[in-house]
């Protein structure tokens, strides 16, 4: 045989071989747009940590779905900044609440056409910043916040929302929500599980975007740590067996391996977040023309997509589709 070293490339040498080839495609139907929609202010507010990416009125929410779905994109996920946070977060489970306004609104314009799923947590509606309800001593507490995330998903579900994602890492959350879905007829209503959800510098924009600091202390008493992968599979069994349909890692291209291995330890469905400081970093160097912004988010959305994610939230959702759609 004369020189195998060459095979390879003959595959390479034109788009259409390539095409051929490709073990890994990036589609429309892959994509689920984050969207920030707040209470109270009469036009959309632009982010300054994210280029592009605003908080939206409940009017430029309704336009902004109606154009996703126009493009083909499967899938929006909520997040609500009210107008009034306190201790417990009562906006996150009003049934008057920004978010399930901005469901009920949603659900009119797109029906079915487009799944409305509604993060489900309390970050955005406490005072302190924090995912749970505090003891007096300043501890987060496990099990009067599943109390919490259980009612904010029977309102989220009751105002329309199709999938409801837990994303503040109490134990025993999606148990706690499956339970409270079933009991108060919705069975159809499904869970994606924010398993494998790590205590990043990465989600710094975002905490801009839902004004979600934490007012003290930090979040690495309920998130992952990022030293572990093994913790990741022990986290998404539970998730599994307290009955997750769909399970998700965060954030997503510092953490392939984990997506890698969940993605061969289970069956379910495994979402990743390609989270606001992926997206942001990104952008800062494209505005400073050291990089082509565009190129450099496909790969990292196909790399994501290699690496065994069935789909992906990403701010770039819009910017990609019209990228893949022209
Ligand atoms: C918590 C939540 C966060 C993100 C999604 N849900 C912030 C946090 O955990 O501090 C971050 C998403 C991103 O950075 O894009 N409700």
């Amino acid at each position: 045989m004369s020189f195998p070293d060459q095979r390879p490339r003959r595959l390479r040498r034109t788009p259409a071989l390539r095409r051929l080839v490709a073990e890994t495609r990036l589609h429309v139907d892959d994509l689920v747009a984050p969207l920030f929609v707040k209470e109270g202010i009469r036009e959309p507010q632009p982010i300054e940590s994210m280029p592009g990416v605003v908080q939206h009125t409940q009017e430029s929410l309704r336009k902004e779905v109606r154009s996703l779905a126009a493009l083909g994109i499967p899938g929006v996920i909520l997040f609500g900044i009210p107008a009034a946070k306190d201790a417990r977060g009562s906006e996150a489970d009003a049934a008057d609440g920004v978010v399930q306004v901005a469901l009920r609104s949603l659900r009119d314009e797109v029906g079915d056409d487009l799944v409305l799923m509604a993060d489900a947590c309390l970050d955005e509606y406490t005072d302190h910043g924090h995912c749970g309800l505090l003891t007096a001593d300043g501890e987060i507490d496990n099990d009067s916040t599943l109390e919490r995330y259980a009612s904010i998903a029977v309102a989220q579900a009751d105002a329309g929302a199709a999938v409801i994602a837990p994303s503040g890492m109490m134990d025993g959350q999606v148990g706690a929500i499956r339970a409270a879905l079933d009991a108060s007829h919705h069975p159809d209503t499904a869970i994606l599980a924010y398993s494998a959800k790590y205590a990043s510098a990465l989600y710094g924009p975002f905490r801009d975007a839902a004004e979600c600091a934490p007012q003290f202390g930090d979040r690495r008493g309920y998130q992952m740590q990022p030293a572990n992968a093994r913790e990741a599979l022990d986290e998404t069994a539970l998730d599994v067996a307290e009955g997750a349909d769909m399970i998700m890692v965060k954030p997503a291209l510092a953490y392939l391996d984990v997506i890698s291995s969940l993605r061969q330890s289970f069956d379910v469905p495994v979402a990743a977040y390609h989270v606001s400081g992926e997206y942001s970093m990104v952008k800062a160097a494209a505005e400073k023309g050291w990089i082509d912004g565009e190129a450099v988010a496909l790969e990292h959305l196909l790399a994501i997509r290699r690496a065994g994610a069935d789909f992906v939230l990403t701010y770039f959702a819009r910017d990609i589709a019209e990228t893949l759609g022209s």
